[in-house]
């Protein structure tokens, strides 16, 4: 494709992509495609010639945008919002177009300067000290992996420099709270501490906030059995009900036993930039690590996770190796990403957040924050005086997690009527919503925040909700 028949047929997608957003209310929120069906419509080989751009667009209208559920959409309440500012998708497209190789800095150094610009934009709009550095990660959980390698590596003495975890003479171990998101897990698996040095803390039954009395025995416990308490992950905003870790005290009992301190605010950490919500994060200037993905609620399109830290000469340490091939006379006096994460090449995600932030502008979407903030708080009001429905945890941001108690209704009976009524919500294409399980019964959580949800449409969620638990 050559850059002029790349101008004709991007103006074509990019009406594409705005006429997509434009009509995006009036789809199915979930997609109702069954398995298989998107790729029974697919070629069985890839073409030998050219094929034209007409029959890409086809596809796109009837087998692709059919086979998303909608995350863009006002009636999007599932999961976590998954906004796409479309300031940032010119970022990511521009990103693309000039596709840029991130492997040194001399290999792009505005890929790196432009990063270490914005990472400290947002450092500073979430109310953190100078004394944190930040970099994009992909996810979270990469983020969160990175984090716990470098936590090994300071409990093991680096260990890494040696005979690496097998080497080392007591098992290290993790903590955080049963309510953690499941990228936890899969980092303390990955990072090679094993299943058996993963303690899942008591938390509190009201809040679902981990317990640092219970966290200091956990710790006390290991550490007379001869295992060395490692990490701590503190969950600022757990994935089924926001639940807040009470990071300071979790960082006080983490310094008597010399353990890093890690904070997931994967979803929360939108909320660092409204400086009435920075009480949540209580604290966190006393950790080590802290994760938090703007590709979540502020809107800047997947893949964009940010993680700082506050020690990176050690992160740097863990992370760096520098064959010949990748040195230049410049090493010494610029930041080489590639030694603050695990990928070698990096695309240019600092674009988005910076088209995010230059065209929309932080005001624009701390409004948005406030608004939907706002829109759960009436929304929590609104099923707490109705009889029959609860709200079951602490509304601490934008998700509500509610459940219909018809009288009589109890354990296994309840739970069917529970699912009954979620599916139907979102086989009705209107709204999505996301059925969790907390304290063993089946919930249904609503996540506000898309970036089209207006009061309109959360006042239209909840008689949906009444209509459709009454006759599921
Ligand atoms: C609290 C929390 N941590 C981590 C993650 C994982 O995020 P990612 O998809 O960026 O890995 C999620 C995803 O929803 C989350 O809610």
């Amino acid at each position: 494709m050559t850059p002029e028949e790349f101008r004709a047929a991007a103006h074509e997608l990019v009406d594409w992509v705005a006429d997509y957003r434009l009509g995006v209310a009036d789809r199915p929120v979930q997609s109702v495609l069954r398995p298989g069906q998107v790729r029974s419509r697919m070629p069985a080989h890839a073409p030998a010639e050219p094929q034209p751009l007409a029959e890409l667009v086809t596809m796109l209208n009837e087998a692709v945008v059919p086979g998303i559920t909608q995350t863009q959409s006002p009636g999007f309440y599932g999961w976590f919002p998954s906004n796409a500012a479309l300031a940032s998708v010119l970022g990511d497209h521009v990103s693309s177009g000039v596709a840029a190789l991130g492997i040194t800095w001399q290999s792009a150094p505005a890929l790196t300067e432009v990063e270490q610009v914005v990472t400290e934009w947002l450092r500073e709009l979430c109310g953190l000290s100078d004394a944190w550095r930040g970099a994009i990660q992909d996810t979270a959980s990469t983020g969160t992996l990175v984090a716990l390698l470098a936590a090994r590596e300071r409990a093991s003495g680096m260990s890494i420099d040696g005979g690496g975890l097998q080497a080392c003479p007591a098992p290290l171990v993790v903590y955080s709270s049963a309510h953690c998101h499941s990228s936890v897990e899969k980092a303390v698996l990955l990072a090679g501490f094993g299943r058996d040095n993963l303690r899942h803390v008591e938390v509190d039954p009201v809040t679902y906030a981990l317990r640092p009395e219970s966290l200091r025995a956990a710790m006390a416990a290991d550490l007379a059995a001869g295992r060395v308490p490692a990490a701590v992950v503190a969950a600022i905003g757990t994935t089924g009900t926001t639940a807040m870790d009470p990071v300071r005290e979790m960082c006080v009992v983490a310094a008597e036993f010399g353990a890093w301190v890690h904070v997931d605010a994967a979803m929360a950490g939108s909320a660092m930039l409204l400086p009435e919500c920075r009480h949540l994060f209580d604290g966190v200037e006393l950790a080590d690590s802290l994760v938090w993905n703007p590709h979540k609620w502020m809107g800047t399109i997947l893949d964009c996770s940010l993680l700082y830290v506050r020690d990176v000469d050690h992160l740097v340490a863990c992370m760096s190796t520098t064959p010949p091939y990748l040195r230049s006379q410049a090493d010494d006096d610029v930041v080489q990403f590639k030694d603050w994460g695990i990928p070698l090449g990096r695309r240019f995600r600092a674009l988005k957040l910076w088209f995010h932030l230059h065209l929309d502008g932080v005001q624009a979407i701390r409004q948005r924050l406030r608004r939907d903030l706002a829109h759960a708080a009436w929304l929590a009001e609104a099923v707490a005086a109705e009889p029959g429905w609860r709200v079951l945890a602490p509304v601490q941001l934008q998700t509500v997690c509610l459940r219909h108690e018809p009288e009589g209704l109890t354990g296994a009976e309840l739970d069917r009527h529970t699912l009954a009524w979620a599916d139907a919500v979102n086989a009705s294409g209107k709204a999505f919503v996301s059925p969790s399980v907390l304290d063993g019964r089946w919930m249904v959580r609503v996540s506000i925040g898309a970036e089209a949800t207006e009061r309109a449409d959360v006042e239209a969620l909840w008689a949906l909700l009444r209509e459709t638990a009454l006759s599921p």
